[in-house]
């Protein structure tokens, strides 16, 4: 992918992985808008030049009035990035985690597919263009203390390959981004063995670069994530990451 000249939508580019990457596609000679919810950030990221969008897209009118005002100021926009995610903590042996789940779910899951719906007559209508969706090594090797969380990455996965093969023949592409533990604000308490969040923005910059676009961006440190059921790791690797259960409060591992 030609990085250098795209119209790109960061849906969830406040903070994090897509506000780095609302950076690095401009600073590559795009043009980049971002969405969501924080006031302050957007109007942080306004200041530095962005087109910015609120957005909150567990609410369907809030998706299509999002929708609305991107594509009149952006008629151009080839590429969607659907970002927004949250990572929470569950602990399954208490039912009160259920409010936890229906976040998870109605953020990652129904967020994503709510923000790809709002952009696909649009793809469609120009021939052209990529979705950039955004999974996680969890979605393949699950992280126990959160349970909805991986549920909703594996979901949106096997939603990415889906679309992928529906939008087949529209000159619509589906790009599934898979980071590993990224040192954001969101996983600082999570995994202090994160990777920095520049180099893995560098990573992704180069793998998307590539031509074509790989359908999934692996950078090196997930592909342990990604391949532990082919390379006969995922057993091991499950029990190894149970030991985090004692993160969650109350328990003592
Ligand atoms: N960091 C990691 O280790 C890691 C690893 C694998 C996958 N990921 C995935 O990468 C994505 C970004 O994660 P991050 O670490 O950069 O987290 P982050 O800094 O918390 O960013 C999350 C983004 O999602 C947006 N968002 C959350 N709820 C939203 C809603 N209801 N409507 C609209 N936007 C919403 C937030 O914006 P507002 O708060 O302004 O709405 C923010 O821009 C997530 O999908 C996450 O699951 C992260």
């Amino acid at each position: 992918m030609d990085l250098s000249n795209r119209t790109v939508l960061i849906v969830g580019g406040t903070s994090g992985i897509g506000r780095e990457l609302a950076g690095r596609f401009t600073a590559a000679g795009s043009t980049v808008a971002v969405g969501g919810r924080s006031p302050e950030a957007l109007s942080e990221l306004a200041g530095e030049g962005f087109g910015t969008f609120g957005v909150d897209v567990t609410d369907s009118a809030s998706v299509a009035s999002f929708r609305d005002a991107v594509l009149a100021r952006y008629p151009e926009l080839d590429t969607v990035v659907t970002m927004s995610g949250v990572m929470l903590l569950e602990d399954l042996r208490d039912p009160a985690h259920f409010e936890a789940a229906e976040t998870t779910i109605d953020t990652n899951l129904l967020g994503t597919i709510r923000a790809i719906d709002a952009f696909t007559p649009h793809l469609i209508r120009r021939g052209a263009g990529t979705f950039v969706t955004v999974t996680s090594g969890i979605a393949f090797l699950p992280f126990p203390p959160m349970p909805s969380y991986a549920a909703s990455k594996a979901a949106v996965h096997a939603y990415s390959e889906a679309l992928r093969a529906q939008l087949d023949g529209t000159g619509v592409g589906v790009v599934e981004l898979v980071p590993p533990a990224v040192a954001t604000a969101g996983q600082e308490k999570v995994n202090p063995h994160a990777l920095p969040l520049d180099d893995f923005a560098t990573e992704v910059m180069d793998l998307l670069s590539e031509n074509p676009t790989p359908h999934e961006i692996l950078v090196k440190g997930v592909l342990m994530h990604r391949w532990a059921e082919r390379d006969g790791t995922y057993d091991d690797l499950v029990a190894r990451r149970s030991q985090a259960l004692a993160m969650l409060p109350g328990r003592e591992g």
